[in-house]
């Protein structure tokens, strides 16, 4: 069974084909990263009017990767939310017109989901129940999941997520946008010598914040910036790497305390974010101190692509649910509001 997946909740193009939930024949992704680099973030116009050129060649691209013709489809998955409005209307617009002229079922993913079970396209993967941490320019949430649809939330940031976070600082570094990698790569040169505020919100709290240690970074930038002593001692990439401490220090230690709560013997990372080596590394110690088994997906299946859409989708299909012409896009759509 061959499900086309598409994917256009924020700046990628993106479309896959995965045979039987299974096997990924493609994975196409075309950034936009360039286009909305000299901005430090998303331009939500700019990236819908891009999807809008990007769509048909990156289907097409797709579809010959994978050695099929569009009759070859046997379904279609597609995003609806969460995510920027114009651009999930370009892929869902699509989705809705090739479903319709071939006669085949549609299926409405939420992008959520698509990152909680991109677990799953991996050769080694959990078996249910695990807690899952979500986490990328939009969202940074912990789920318990039971199984294929059964999703319990059990806590999600109060302010910026954690990619956006690093997008932040590394704007207010002058590094660039996408900010993850660019820190990542910038905290292997430097030292964590900067106490950054880790939030708790309170003891028991498996929400997060990290709007504070944005601004806690931007005002010590500002006082670096402006002081030549504190320039000679500390370098950009002491700050780099002191940033990121805080983020992973936090990261860890509620993933490790969600899994505690559930009750569960697995963990998976998942999202952009989950690319960064210092991360998976000391989730991984963390997780070995415990005797938890802990999953991430390739750097390809963390941050967005079609692949996990179209697995998701299969799933849908497999379990009788299909979607109609009458879907809609949204930009919130929390887990708990995807129709079983
Ligand atoms: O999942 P994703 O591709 O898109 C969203 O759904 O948001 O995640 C993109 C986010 C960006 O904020 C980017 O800075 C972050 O993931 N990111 C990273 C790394 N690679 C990407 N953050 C930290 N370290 C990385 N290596
Ligand atoms: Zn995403």
């Amino acid at each position: 069974m061959n499900i086309l997946g598409i994917d256009t909740s924020c700046d990628d193009t993106s479309a896959a084909v995965v045979a039987d939930g299974r096997n990924v024949l493609s994975n196409v992704v075309n950034s936009q990263i360039k286009l909305h680099h000299p901005y430090g973030g998303v331009v939500p116009e700019l990236a819908s009017r891009e999807h809008i050129r990007n769509i048909a060649p990156v289907v097409s691209e797709a579809l010959s990767r994978a050695g099929i013709g569009i009759n070859d489809l046997d379904g279609i998955a597609v995003t609806i939310g969460p995510g920027l409005i114009g651009s999930l209307l370009v892929g869902l617009y699509y989705a809705k017109g090739l479903a319709m002229v071939r006669r085949i079922p549609l299926a409405a993913v939420n992008h959520l989901e698509g990152h909680i079970l991109s677990i799953l396209l991996e050769d080694k993967q959990p078996g249910f129940p695990f807690v899952a941490l979500t986490v990328s320019g939009g969202h940074t949430s912990l789920y318990h999941v039971t199984g294929q649809g059964r999703y319990a939330h059990m806590g999600q940031t109060l302010d910026d997520a954690a990619g956006e976070a690093y997008d932040k600082v590394a704007k207010i570094l002058g590094l660039g946008y996408p900010g993850g990698a660019i820190i990542e790569t910038m905290a292997l040169g430097g030292r964590d010598l900067i106490d950054f505020p880790r939030a708790q919100i309170s003891p028991d709290s498996l929400n997060f914040s990290f709007s504070g240690l944005k601004t806690s970074v931007s005002l010590f930038v500002n006082r670096w910036y402006d002081n030549e002593k504190i320039r000679a001692e500390i370098k950009k990439e002491d700050i780099a790497a002191s940033f990121q401490e805080a983020v992973i220090d936090v990261l860890a230690q509620k993933l490790i305390k969600a899994v505690e709560k559930a009750g569960v013997d697995s963990m998976v990372v998942a999202g952009g974010v989950a690319c960064n080596k210092a991360l998976r590394k000391r989730l991984s110690d963390e997780a070995d101190a415990r005797g938890i088994k802990f999953y991430y997906p390739r750097p390809v299946y963390c941050t967005d692509n079609g692949a996990m859409i179209a697995l998701t989708g299969y799933y849908r299909i497999m379990r009788g649910e299909k979607s109609g012409q009458a879907e809609d896009v949204r930009s919130r759509y929390p887990i708990e509001e995807i129709r079983q």
